[in-house]
């Protein structure tokens, strides 16, 4: 069902929490510390569907200014994954917020805002490195969503990608590298 379809190209980035649920993220409202957020776009009749039904659809998004942070544009992440159009804009990144260990929603680290700190099991992802696990247990990253601005929203240009260590298995790594 469409709630449960991945992010698509197209799509818009709407607030998942509580009070602004369901309106469209804008670029001022994103900063160093998460915003909620669920991928909204539309299904085959062309009505606007939240697709909050498939928990990996839970996203976070960030804006690391570039000047201030080595944002993913400038490095971390596979020259290959860097020629999808718009994998960051203007240093907002978005990544699901499922920790890939037990599900848990892993917020901004308090010690170092540019990382995630998982309270569960204590498990860390770089948020600068394609939310690659930098500790903890988590078994791979958290998916990526490229994104583009577009009329101050933010626009999914690309289902979940990540980089290589975020892969579920080699097949799919492989099968990713022919599509691109
Ligand atoms: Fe996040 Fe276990 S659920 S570290």
């Amino acid at each position: 069902t469409p709630d449960k379809a991945p992010p698509r190209k197209g799509d818009i980035l709407v607030h998942a929490g509580a009070g602004k649920e369901g309106q469209p993220i804008l670029v001022s409202e994103v900063g160093e510390k998460a915003v909620s957020a669920w991928p909204m776009g539309k299904d085959k009749d062309g009505n606007m569907v939240i697709r909050k039904a498939e928990p990996n659809n839970q996203m976070a998004v960030f804006r690391f200014d570039k000047d201030k942070f080595k944002v993913p544009e400038e490095g971390g992440h596979s020259p290959v994954v860097l020629k999808l159009e718009g994998i960051t804009d203007n240093g907002i990144v978005a990544y699901s917020n499922k920790c890939t260990h037990a599900g848990c929603p892993p917020p901004n680290d308090p010690k170092d805002i540019t990382k995630l700190f998982c309270g569960c099991h204590s498990g860390q992802y770089d948020l600068l490195q394609g939310c690659k696990v930098i500790g903890g247990p988590p078994p791979r990253s958290m998916p990526q969503v490229p994104i583009k601005i577009e009329n101050n929203q933010l626009v999914v240009t690309e289902t979940f990608v990540t980089a290589p260590f975020g892969f579920l298995n080699e097949a799919d790594w492989e099968a990713y590298l022919k599509r691109v």
